[in-house]
């Protein structure tokens, strides 16, 4: 038997779940709501906030998964990329944590966890799991690759972003919408209601499989700057259809390489993970772009999208099976 407990802290998302023998019994996650007033993350309060959450978070995960601390096999956390003060949070707790049970500590990339999420399985609930090698475009708020998954330990990726990455493109024009933080999530609300055709914004020249959405970026906000010029109002007038094409010409992106991917890889086993893998328009463009090119399509549960423990607990007891373990002195690292 193996329990795993899982913890996240490498940006504004304090989480801890547990996995005994791959089945997923507890993942809670406290959402910091103190960088809204900001318009994004600010580090400092960011670790802060982690210290606040962390042991009432652990303390939940446990009692949720209806087990006692004594039978954790081993504490998976975030080693990184992300925060140095948020990473430092979950890594000194976990190094604590891990030392007073006399347990295996387990370093976890946070990206190959948005990316193994899709073997997460709950009691009630098996999901449907890739088979390797499959492909995915993994899409956060700090990353934009494109990967091939040849086993659980074993990645390749073979595209990524040159400048910003998805979700930042979404979070920094909703910004300039004047919309909450973080833009993505509230893009895809107003979209629904838009015609994604409105308007057309710039797309980006890069070679291969790799990505840019910076010249979106100041597309939109040129875009916005001349139409305001003419209309104070035109942003008000005009939000559901922004948000719509805005979403439309980030998704066609995306999908542009993903397809040359699959092209080139002849990979038809197809995934998407990270915070922007939640969005509606997203899902259903690379759903429907599966059923015209013959591909088997792997959405995230929405629950799994955004930062969790679980995906680092999944990605442990991988690694726990593997024997995969690291030292007491490992120390949390900004960029992997
Ligand atoms: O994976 P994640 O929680 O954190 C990082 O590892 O970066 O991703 C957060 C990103 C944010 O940029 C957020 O705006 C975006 O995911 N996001 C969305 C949606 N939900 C979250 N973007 C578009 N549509 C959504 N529904
Ligand atoms: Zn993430």
């Amino acid at each position: 038997m193996a329990i795993i407990l899982g913890i996240e802290s490498s940006c504004d998302d304090t989480s801890a779940a547990i996995i005994k023998d791959g089945i997923l019994l507890s993942n809670i996650i406290a959402n910091q709501s103190v960088h809204e007033f900001y318009g994004g993350v600010i580090p400092e309060l960011a670790s802060r906030a982690h210290q606040q959450n962390i042991i009432p978070v652990v303390s939940m995960a446990i009692k949720t998964a209806k087990i006692k601390k004594n039978e954790i096999s081993a504490i998976a956390f975030t080693r990184g990329p992300g925060l140095m003060g948020s990473l430092l949070v979950g890594v000194s707790f976990a190094k604590g944590f891990a030392r007073a049970l006399n347990i295996p500590m387990i370093e976890v990339n946070h990206l190959q966890g948005h990316i193994l999420a899709h073997f997460l399985d709950e009691k009630d609930k098996k999901n449907p799991h890739p088979e390797f090698p499959f492909l995915c475009l993994l899409v956060s708020g700090g990353h934009t690759q494109l990967v091939v998954v040849k086993d659980y330990m074993n990645f390749e990726i073979i595209g990524k972003t040159i400048d910003d990455a998805a979700g930042e493109a979404f979070d920094k024009c909703a910004k300039v919408m004047g919309l909450s933080y973080p833009g993505g999530p509230v893009i895809d609300k107003l979209a629904k209601e838009g015609n994604a055709g409105a308007f057309a914004f710039a797309h980006p020249v890069v070679g291969g499989l790799d990505y840019s959405f910076s010249g979106l970026k100041t597309s939109f906000l040129y875009f916005l700057r001349d139409r305001i010029a003419e209309n104070p109002d035109f942003i008000e007038k005009n939000k559901t259809d922004l948000c719509a094409s805005l979403q439309n010409a980030i998704i066609r992106i995306l999908l542009k390489n993903l397809v040359k991917a699959s092209e080139l890889t002849k990979i038809k086993e197809i995934a998407i993970s990270g915070g922007v893998s939640a969005n509606s328009g997203l899902r259903s463009a690379v759903a429907d772009e599966g059923q015209i090119r013959n591909w088997n399509v792997y959405l995230p549960q929405l629950k799994f999208t955004t930062d969790n423990a679980a995906m680092i607990a999944i990605t442990g007891y991988f690694k726990y099976l593997n024997s995969k373990t690291c030292g007491y002195d490992t120390v949390p690292v900004t960029r992997m």
